[in-house]
């Protein structure tokens, strides 16, 4: 199958292509405009694989750019995996007309190309944004969504409502919404992995960078809330294992096995850490103490997710390789890699 990424050279993104180059034969193409990544990550790519992926840099909000550079250039395209969306919740809740252009009108034009060049497959990155601030845990696909509080919340739950209504038209189109919780980790290798630009707001770039001195500061936000240590719980899940649920979800929709032609998966590992577990599993793992300050909660945060992943290891046939000190010993592999590489000096504040 042919296959294009789109956001091919962003966290996820990427991690998904070279399992799809280590484990299928599909050909893959990439369109990036690495508004939040760097063209030099396809040359991670290649050292990893061995393989280089074409990437084009258009702008997804632009029709005609993804029409005539793209869709009529590459010929036949049998599935889509679309990553590219802006993702920064505090910079959305800030400038929400871009979020809201970038990230839906992105999805619009390729859906409107699926039509038109008669795409089969398509995969969307959704999030576990989509529950808020849940009653019940672990949040299972039945789990009611919210509203989310923030626009870029707002764009996954809009995202799939458009996926789902398009789905509903298109005769012998396949459609998934994955659901991701918490992606954490690098490739095993610690060639590839997280980059983000400017000061990363996430938990674990956070720690790695704080462990290297890029920043001066590591706050726990929030030790009150009712959990096991008082501190917030997620489901962080390796960005490897992410990644191998994508190539198995193109399988799983080639095969036509899901009864109706769009479905909703929960791609967390289905483990509830807290955010000290996490920075212990780091200490643990590197060798370093972390010297942490503990302070108060962090507007907007939900006090515990984390999923139910039945029905993606069932019905995608997923087995989770990584635990969460896989993750963090990748994490800080990849953060070594960058404090001697040229590509930590874009990033280093
Ligand atoms: P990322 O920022 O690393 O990758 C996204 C890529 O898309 C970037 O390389 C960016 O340059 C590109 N892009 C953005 N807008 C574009 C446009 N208009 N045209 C072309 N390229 C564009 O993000 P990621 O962490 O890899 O996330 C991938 C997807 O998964 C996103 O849709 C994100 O919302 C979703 N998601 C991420 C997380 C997470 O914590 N990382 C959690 C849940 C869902
Ligand atoms: C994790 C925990 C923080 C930084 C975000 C998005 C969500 C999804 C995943 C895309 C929280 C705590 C963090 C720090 C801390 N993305 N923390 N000190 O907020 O769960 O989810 O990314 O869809 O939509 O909201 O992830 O990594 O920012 O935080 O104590 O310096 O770590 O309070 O409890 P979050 P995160």
């Amino acid at each position: 199958m042919k296959i294009l990424v789109t956001g091919g050279a962003g966290y996820i993104g990427s991690h998904t292509i070279i399992d799809i180059l280590e484990n299928t034969d599909h050909e893959v193409v990439s369109i990036d405009n690495f508004s939040n990544s760097d063209p030099n990550t396809f040359d991670r790519v290649e050292a990893i694989t061995g393989k280089r992926v074409k990437n084009y840099n258009i702008d997804l909000t632009s029709y005609n750019s993804l029409k005539t550079e793209f869709f009529l250039k590459e010929g036949h395209i049998d599935g889509v995996i679309h990553f590219a969306a802006l993702k920064a919740v505090g910079e959305s809740v800030a400038k929400p007309v871009m979020y809201y252009q970038n990230n839906l009108n992105g999805l619009i034009n390729l859906l409107k190309c699926a039509q038109k060049f008669d795409v089969d497959s398509f995969i969307f990155s959704s999030s576990c944004t989509v529950y808020g601030n849940a009653e019940h845990q672990p949040v299972t696909e039945l789990t009611p969504t919210q509203i989310p509080e923030s626009p870029y919340g707002y764009t996954k739950l809009v995202g799939e409502k458009i996926l789902s209504d398009f789905a509903k038209t298109k005769k012998d189109f396949q459609a998934l919404s994955l659901r991701y919780f918490n992606p954490v980790g690098a490739h095993i290798s610690g060639l590839n992995g997280e980059l983000p630009k400017g000061r990363p707001n996430n938990l674990v770039p956070v720690v790695t960078q704080f462990a290297s001195g890029w920043i001066n500061d590591l706050v726990v936000h929030g030790t009150d809330y009712e959990t096991r240590d008082g501190t917030s719980i997620r489901d962080y899940i390796h960005v490897s294992d992410i990644a191998h649920a994508h190539v198995l979800a193109l399988e799983f929709l080639n095969k036509s096995e899901s009864e109706t032609n769009y479905d909703v998966f929960n791609l967390g590992s289905g483990n509830g850490v807290t955010v000290l577990e996490v920075l212990h599993a780091f200490e643990k793992v590197s060798g370093r103490k972390l010297d942490y300050l503990l302070g108060p909660r962090r507007e907007g945060d939900v006090e515990m997710i984390f999923a139910d992943n039945s029905k993606a290891t069932k019905g995608l046939k997923w087995d989770l390789q990584y635990g969460i000190e896989d993750a963090m010993a990748s994490a800080w592999k990849w953060q070594q890699f960058l404090n001697k590489s040229k590509s930590g000096d874009k990033v280093r504040l």
